[in-house]
């Protein structure tokens, strides 16, 4: 199976460090011009200097994806400075560790509007201009089937969000199939970035971890950007509204 991303344009949010920037760079080596864009500048540009440095090109854009008018300024500039936007990676993403007792209306509000408004809002923007053709990959995890509790403390409003994700996801690949873009979601499970802001591949982690990964260990940005990559390309053209669980058999029992 061959997957080429040759003469097309991603546009990839939270693409400044962790899966988003492994995205990048998978995109990047199957052909396509990147779109980084991240809430720190300085973040994306580093991930533009990566994908130049393999041969890749690319431009590095600042948005906050809760800000319509900042995710329409960089659908505009991407379109502007590379073409066209053929392809959308839903990435940006976070959560704090703070279960039900804790939780506070702003904190719920948060990570509720990156997570889910943020793709809702860069979905509508930059379907507009996506031609048929086009494909968007949403992230999503695994939490949005099953709770992960470690120690009793879960994170209801991570899972909530995540479990939007799902559903809008299947919402924007029936709407979006009349323009003939594809919409999919991937569900990562344990990645090894800064996302939580704990050490994931530390022995305690791990005993907790291992109750569930059929594959002894945690995923890395590359195995999740594999995924991407294949959904986004040619080869997935039958593949519409589902979520793939990216997890080491995290979701298996
Ligand atoms: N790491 C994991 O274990 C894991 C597991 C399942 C799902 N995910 C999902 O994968 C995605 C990427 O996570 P990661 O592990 O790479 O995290 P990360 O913290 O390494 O990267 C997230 C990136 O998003 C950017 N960002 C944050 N808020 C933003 C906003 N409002 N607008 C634009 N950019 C913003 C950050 O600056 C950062 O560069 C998230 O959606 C996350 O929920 C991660």
């Amino acid at each position: 199976m061959i997957i080429s991303h040759a003469g097309k344009v991603a546009f990839i949010t939270g693409a400044g460090s962790g899966i988003g920037r492994g995205i990048a760079l998978r995109l990047a080596s199957d052909g396509a011009s990147i779109a980084v864009v991240d809430l720190k500048l300085e973040l994306a540009q580093e991930t533009l200097a990566l994908v130049q440095a393999q041969g890749g090109s690319g431009v590095a854009l600042a948005a906050d994806v809760r800000s319509r008018e900042q995710v329409q300024a960089a659908v505009d500039d991407t379109v502007a400075q590379l073409g066209s936007l053929d392809l959308l990676v839903n990435n940006a993403g976070v959560v704090t560790m703070t279960s039900l007792a804790d939780l506070t209306d702003d904190e719920w509000d948060f990570v509720v509007d990156v997570n889910l408004k943020g793709q809702f809002i860069a979905a509508q923007i930059a379907s507009r201009v996506m031609p048929s053709g086009g494909a968007i990959v949403n992230l999503a995890t695994v939490e949005s089937e099953v709770v992960v509790s470690s120690s009793g403390n879960c994170q209801p409003h991570y899972n909530a969000s995540k479990g939007g994700v799902t559903m809008l996801t299947k919402a924007l690949a029936v709407e979006l199939a009349q323009k003939g873009i594809r919409v999919n979601a991937v569900a990562p499970g344990p990645v090894n970035t800064r996302f939580t802001g704990g050490d994931i591949t530390g022995p305690e982690a791990m005993a907790f971890m291992s109750q569930r990964l059929l594959v002894p260990r945690v995923g890395e940005p590359e195995d999740i950007a594999n995924a991407v990559s294949f959904l986004l390309s040619d080869a997935a053209s039958f593949i519409v509204g589902v979520q793939l669980p990216v997890d080491g058999g995290w979701l298996t029992r």
